[in-house]
This record gives structure tokens, sequence and C-alpha cells, in this order.
């Protein structure tokens, strides 16, 4: 039961970690991530932040190399992502509490879900499965800037939990690690697993005419609700992981309390205030 074990409830330790099982993942399920790999890397070439297709190369996520193509064995991702960052990848059966999520981030482990999609709902999520944990998420730990991002995001999330300022800083990740955009010379690139892992959402964020584009602003972020169900009506784009950190290495705390007043903002509003870098035609989701 190669499903059931990958999100292993009765191997659960205090951590909420699992044994990824590496061994249990059938042909089909490799085949699915080959798939998956092999799809998103081609259409990711010209859009996404180029250091992430080289650090997929690093960890032979998109060939044949690691778990022969297949699903990457954290094993030797880790090899690879310690040595580089100080980073581990943990297999997690599926959603964790807050705060234990961020305590793994701020100890620079990436919770990672092990089950696969299948092969007949490739483009449906319910939940995070290890193509978007894994080939979403895991390339970019090998950038020393974002790797250390995450690990403040984790501590900033600590932090957070004893000010009632979740739901502030899980839109500056919604919006960030999730659905990011920055900017390049030759345009907008991705940087965000949540696009970075779905074909549909790849093109659409970059290329269609209907959401917004707008540029970072830490509060007007931490002020916007989000969808989680459906391509997102407005991405927000940053300068650079650099301008990233500078951004967010400030003390949060002044700033929720000052946002207590601030209503909360709905997903396609664009305000005066904003540096619109393409305003959407909202036709998607009209
Ligand atoms: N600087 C933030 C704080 O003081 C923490 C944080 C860092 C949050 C990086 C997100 C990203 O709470
Ligand atoms: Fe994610």
């Amino acid at each position: 039961m190669p499903v059931e074990i990958h999100r292993d409830m009765a191997g659960l330790k205090a951590d909420f970690t699992i044994d990824q099982h590496w061994d249990a993942y059938t042909d089909e399920e490799h085949a699915t991530w080959r798939v998956l790999a092999e799809r998103q890397v081609p259409l990711l070439k010209d859009r996404v932040v180029p250091e992430f297709l080289a650090h997929v190369d690093a960890l032979s996520m998109g060939n044949g190399m690691n778990g022969g193509g297949g699903v990457p064995d954290f094993r030797r991702l880790n090899e690879v992502l310690e040595a580089e960052t100080g980073w581990t990848v943990v297999a997690v059966p599926g959603l964790v509490p807050d705060a234990v999520f961020f305590d793994h981030l701020a100890n620079r482990r990436f919770p990672a879900t092990c089950f696969i999609r299948s092969m007949d709902e490739l483009d449906y999520l319910e939940e995070p499965d290890v193509f978007h944990d894994v080939f979403g998420h895991v390339p970019l730990l090998l950038d020393p800037v974002y790797a250390d991002y995450m690990q403040e995001y984790g501590k900033g999330g600590l932090k957070a939990d004893g000010q009632g300022a979740l739901r502030r800083l899980a839109r500056l990740y919604w919006y960030t690690v999730e659905f990011g955009l920055t900017k390049s010379e030759d345009g907008l690139r991705i940087f965000g697993a949540g696009i970075a892992s779905s074909k549909g959402e790849t093109v659409f964020a970059l290329d269609d005419p209907s959401p917004n584009r707008i540029g970072f602003d830490l509060e007007r972020v931490m002020r916007t609700d989000y969808r989680i169900d459906d391509f997102q009506e407005t991405y927000f784009v940053i300068d650079g992981f650099e301008a990233l950190r500078r951004a967010t290495e400030v003390d949060f705390t002044p700033i929720y309390a000052r946002m207590e007043a601030e209503p909360d903002l709905a997903p396609d509003d664009v305000l005066d205030t904003d540096t619109v870098l393409h305003r959407g035609t909202g036709r998607y989701h009209a």
C-alpha cells in the first residue's frame, strides 16, 4: 500500500516527521514524478529565476540520476543541501501544526510530504504532495540568501504566534514563498513554489493579462487575503532575494501593532499607493 506508507501516521515522531520509505515507491509513482518534472523543466526555462533550474540540476531532480529519475530520495538530496546551505528535507505525512512547521524552518529543516498525486490527476491537488513540496520548494534552499530568508521566516512565525499575527505573516509566505515573482533584466520571473510546481499557473502568472502584478510592499502584502482554490488574482513582485531580506529583517512587532487599525484587502484590490506593473483585466476570475 504505497500511498498509505507515505502517509505513515503510525510512524509519526514527536516532531511530526516520518521516514520517507523511499524503497516503497512503485514504478508508477516514480513515473508520475518524471512526467511532472519533464513537463515543468522546459516550461520553466525562461520563466523561473535562472538559479532555480541550476539547483534542480545540482540536486538531480529533473533528470535520470536521483532515484532513477523518479521521486528523489531525501537522503541523497540532503547530502547536497546540507553541505551547501545547512538545510535538510524531512518527511511529514501531511500538513503539520503551525508551531511545528515554524520550528522546523527555524532549524533549517524543510518539512516535505512524501506521497505523490496519482497519474490520472496530474493537475489536481487537494493538498501539497511531494512534487509540490520538493520540486517547488527545495531548489531555492541552495540559494544562500533565500535559505536565510526561510529560516528567518520560521523564527518570525514562532514570534508572530505569540502576538496573534499569524494570519498576517502567513500572507507574506503565500505571496513570496508560494506565489512570488521577481524582476530581472529580461522581465518578470517566477520564484514561488506554488507557481513553479504548476503547469497552468506557470503560464498564467507570467503571461496572462488577467491577474494584477504589483510591486512588493511588506505591509500591503500582509493586509491582503488570498485564494487557496484557484490561480491568484494578484502577484507581488520583489526586486530580488536581497531586497526581500532587507524588507523583512526589520522587527515586525510595531508593524503588526500598527496594522491592527488597517482593514484587510481583497485579493483583487488595487490601491492608489500601489506600484502597479500590470493592471489585470480580471477576466479569468470574472
Ligand atoms: N523580522 C520579522 C520579525 O521581526 C521576522 C521575519 C523574518 C519574518 C523574515 C519573515 C521573514 O518578526
Ligand atoms: Fe508549498
